[in-house]
């Protein structure tokens, strides 16, 4: 039997109750996370988004009150009303805020029953992701996925207060759009009034924010919903959302004081004070010191060591003298076995253009002087793990842009080692606990990345970012060493957020164009629309986008952006509980003039 809410109303949130509130009178609703039944006692522990209270119910409450509270079960809903005691002291949980007191029950009100559960809020263990996704109400239920979404929320106020407060307007940019420039495949939707037409859902608000500059809106935000069908990740959603924003007249100072804005903003909701400005590093140097273009700073950086050898130590050990040397050391790691060591040439794995030399003291017995100026350059402290990694001795010259490719083949190599080894040791240097947040700018990416396949320059970050002013007249002569005018931030190894200052002259565009070997008739097709927007009075703009899933899973500590998005897709780009995609009826397919013709196997 259940009982109607009917004029009861709730005087407090379950979590809220304190010893101060002792005496009082209260009605609370929630959950039933647990029951236990000790006969003439019956304790619930009630629970909603504050957090538990702990009601008793006991004989004093009459029969009718005891036979309802013998019926309720695990996530049934009810209200109490009661009034709050002091717990004896020996009683007293700690481990609650409200553990000092309980609310000794007067009524029981039943609102709802719940049927048999695979899994329960209060459960210890963590039911198989499958099956929480599947019934994601009740996972959503549990402290931690509130916590988290709460979290999100938090966040996402944090920073719009913050751009608000910087002048910058939030507007509304259309769904139902084109194909936008980021190179992921799009999300379509059929048209039924044009059969055989598409609308393309955003990758991202990149053109319609350009637009808007051209519009004279000066400083544009939006907290933004963005569409890719790409491969998915730990860190790849098919639909996410961009803190997206775009000022005018803007040099890449500004866009980064912003950011450390509204980044500060968000960090406090979790009381982490961060400090500004974030450094700033290029992306040459990042390769150099990092062998990758979002370090993680929680580790040092590599130190070049190639000039601790004499030319034939390096000829001798079949290393190139050509290519870098590099130390990468690990803090605190202590003296390992020999089985450790050996663990690290798996880590590295079998490479043709790298070597690692994992033991250093085999090393310095064959080149003392070499091995204490290295320890020397690389500031090696006593309980350090030191390892070299160097480029392996070519067998033929190579061409300058292909001796670079493979300089920065061997920083990579050395990059992940280092990172592999950051984890397997993550215990021992504790640069990896949660609260470590290290945050950087990387800046003066390469305008072009070659495709080989393709044979071909492409965009490296989109093709409306802007050359730097200096490298213009490489843009035919030496694309690769064109830099752009784009930078990212990035915390601990994650990329947040990308963005550049925009090509706002027609004349660039379309050098930018040919370089990229894009016809005037695919510019006209895919971008048209732009270019003609680009000659009526283009403000210099520029801007980033960030990604709001991705700064609220490493706020909560969180492993992958499906525990801090309500509704996640799973890594099949399923959504288990309201089960999509699915097929839709003939009738619908029809009007849409659409035909399915085969079936892709998942
Ligand atoms: P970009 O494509 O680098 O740049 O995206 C910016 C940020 O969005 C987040 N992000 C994602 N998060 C979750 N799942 C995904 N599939 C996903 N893809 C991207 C990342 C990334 O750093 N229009 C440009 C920005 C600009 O130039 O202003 C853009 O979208 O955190």
């Amino acid at each position: 039997m259940l009982d109607f809410l009917s004029d009861l109303k709730r005087t407090h949130m379950c979590g809220e109750l304190r010893a101060s509130d002792a005496g009082s009178k209260v009605v609370l609703m929630g959950w039933v996370n647990k029951r236990r039944d000790l006969g003439n006692l019956i304790f619930l522990d009630l629970r909603d988004r504050s957090g538990i209270a702990q009601v008793v119910i006991t004989s004093d409450a009459g029969a009718e009150v005891h036979d309802r509270a013998t019926a309720v079960r695990s996530e049934f809903v009810v209200a109490v009303v009661g009034h709050v005691k002091l717990r004896d002291t020996n009683t007293v949980n700690k481990n609650i805020p409200t553990g000092e007191i309980e609310v000794i029950a007067d009524e029981l009100r039943i609102l709802n029953d719940c049927k048999p559960l695979p899994f329960t809020p209060a459960d210890a263990v963590l039911a198989n992701e499958e099956v929480r996704l599947k019934h994601r109400y009740v996972d959503l239920r549990r402290p931690e996925m509130q916590y988290n979404i709460e979290l999100r929320h938090r966040v996402s106020i944090a920073i719009r207060e913050y751009l608000n407060s910087q002048g910058f307007y939030e507007i509304e940019t259309p769904f139902m759009t084109r194909s936008t420039p980021e190179g992921a495949r799009d999300y379509l939707v059929p048209s039924r009034v044009y059969p055989g037409e598409f609308y393309a859902l955003p990758q991202s608000p990149q053109l319609f924010k350009q637009i808007l500059m051209i519009s004279g809106f000066d400083r544009y935000f939006q907290i933004v919903r963005c569409f890719r069908d790409e491969d998915l990740r730990a860190d790849r959603q098919p639909e996410f959302t961009q803190i997206d924003l775009e000022i005018s007249f803007a040099r890449p100072e500004m866009v980064f004081r912003v950011v450390e804005g509204f980044l500060v903003a968000a960090f406090s909701t979790i009381g982490v004070e961060l400090e500004t400005p974030f450094p700033t590093t290029s992306y040459d140097q990042a390769i150099r010191e990092y062998g990758i273009d979002k370090p993680d700073m929680r580790l040092p950086k590599m130190t070049e060591v190639r000039e601790a050898f004499a030319p034939e130590n390096l000829e001798t050990s079949h290393v190139d003298p050509e290519l870098p040397v590099v130390a990468i050391v690990i803090p605190k790691v202590g003296e390992l076995s020999r089985k450790e060591r050996d663990e690290i040439k798996t880590l590295f794995g079998e490479r043709k253009d790298a070597k690692v030399f994992e033991d250093i003291k085999r090393l310095e017995k064959s080149f003392p002087d070499a091995v204490v100026k290295i320890r020397n350059l690389a500031q090696l402290g006593a309980d350090d793990l030191i390892v070299i990694v160097a480029g392996a001795k070519r067998t033929q010259a190579a061409s300058a842009v292909k001796a670079r490719q493979q300089a920065y083949g061997v920083y990579s190599a050395a990059g992940q080692l280092r990172l592999a080894l950051g984890q397997k040791y993550a215990e021992r240097h504790g640069a990896f606990k949660h609260g470590n947040f290290r945050l950087l700018w990387v800046t003066d990416f390469p305008m072009f990345e070659w495709d080989e396949t393709e044979q071909r320059w492409n965009a490296a970050h989109h093709p409306f970012t802007s050359p730097h002013e200096q490298d213009m007249d490489k843009l035919e002569s030496d694309p690769g060493g064109v830099r752009a005018l784009a930078y990212d931030v990035v915390l601990n190894g994650t990329e947040l957020g990308s963005g550049s200052i925009r090509i706002h002259r027609q004349d660039i565009q379309a050098k930018i164009f040919k370089a990229l070997g894009m016809s005037p008739e695919e510019q006209q097709s895919r971008f048209g629309f732009f270019l003609e927007a680009l000659q009526y009075g283009t403000p210099p703009h520029g801007g980033i986008a960030l990604g709001l899933d991705r700064i609220v899973m490493i706020l909560a500590g969180a492993e992958s952006l499906r525990e801090v998005i309500p509704f996640p897709k799973t890594a099949k780009a399923v959504d288990l509980m309201v089960d999509a995609p699915t097929p839709v009826s003939e009738r619908q397919l029809k009007e849409l003039g659409i035909a399915v013709v085969g079936k892709k196997d998942l």
